[in-house]
């Protein structure tokens, strides 16, 4: 890539290859119900959101002390950066550790650790975004909220991820109140699976600042004039898309419509470990099967580093 990248979608959890499973399972004494690397990769085909949310959760169960989140966020951190990616916000699933047993300040510690070193070790800079797990109940949300404040974690925002549909933004709109008084940035995946409504929910009832996603904004025009007039940044994520079956190709991706349409689109990795591919694969695919050109690559990158959250100083020394 020609340009540096932010990448601003991306789970942290989603970036765990098949081969630090096997090497946290056996240092942590998992039993893994796969035979071997190529029986665990034979079960990456999937369906939809679900069918991947489903391996997905089921692979952290390797993850264990702030030593297993500190390597996996080192190595995203050292292949992002070879990548180009200059600075990432990065999400975790703060919930689907507590429920399995997993003391939050081992997960805060281990990421924040990798976040602290980052710049040094990778010359790339990293923040973590907490988001919460639309699919479980409002009260663990609100809960796993307030121990992350009462932790003092220096996290940068908070986000919503998980199985969309019948799970609406409106159901979070407290404790999204709570993070903007907060201080911290919010953001919200929307219009992946779920409606458009969704979209219009995330912005007017939650304040999100960017949409993770949004490519269902293409199917109302008003939500789209309002996405290009307020300048609503959306991480889009190709690859994903592809994988859970939300587009049928990258060919027919619609990100060429939605920058020709003026949105602030942004490319993102979404869980590169399970959908093929880190950033820099994104945008090489992009090329070949899309048509991608220098041009627009160049808009989507410095689109990346606009709709960041890093400091104006930084974003002066990447533009
Ligand atoms: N969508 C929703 N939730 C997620 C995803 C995604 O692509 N990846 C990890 N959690
Ligand atoms: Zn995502």
């Amino acid at each position: 890539m020609n340009l540096p990248v932010a990448e601003l979608h991306m789970h942290i959890e989603g970036s765990l290859e098949p081969e630090l499973i096997f090497g946290l399972a056996e240092r942590n004494a998992v039993p893994l119900p796969y035979a071997d690397l190529d029986d665990l990769r034979s079960r990456y085909e999937f369906t939809d959101l679900q069918s991947f949310l489903d391996l997905y959760f089921a692979n952290m169960q390797v993850l264990r002390t702030a030593q297993d989140f500190a390597d996996l966020t080192r190595a995203y951190f050292a292949r992002a950066s070879a990548a180009g990616v200059a600075h990432v916000e990065f999400f975790f699933n703060p919930q689907a550790h507590i429920n399995r047993g997993v003391p939050l300040t081992e997960v805060l510690d281990g990421i924040m650790d990798a976040v602290a070193g980052s710049e040094r070790e990778f010359g790339l800079s990293s923040a973590a975004i907490a988001a919460i797990l639309r699919d479980r109940p409002v009260s663990e949300a609100e809960e796993m909220f307030s121990e992350i404040l009462r932790l003092q974690s220096p996290i940068i925002g908070l986000g919503l991820d998980s199985a969309e549909r019948g799970n609406p933004p409106s159901l979070f709109e407290d404790v999204f109140a709570r993070a903007r008084a907060e201080g911290l940035h919010v953001v919200a995946h929307a219009g992946e699976e779920g409606p458009p409504e969704y979209i219009w929910q995330a912005l007017d009832l939650l304040g999100a600042e960017r949409i993770d996603h949004g490519v269902r904004a293409l199917e109302d025009p008003a939500l789209v004039e309002r996405l290009v007039d307020e300048e609503i940044p959306l991480t889009v994520c190709p690859l994903s898309n592809v994988r859970l079956c939300v587009v049928d190709s990258l060919a027919e991706h619609p990100l060429r419509t939605m920058l020709d349409a003026g949105l602030v689109v942004t490319v993102n990795s979404d869980d590169p470990a399970y959908f093929g591919g880190y950033v820099d694969d994104n945008f090489a695919q992009l090329r070949d099967q899309l048509g991608l050109t220098d041009a627009e690559q160049d808009t989507l990158a410095r689109n990346s580093i606009k709709a960041s959250f890093a400091t104006e100083a930084r974003k002066a020394e990447l533009l």
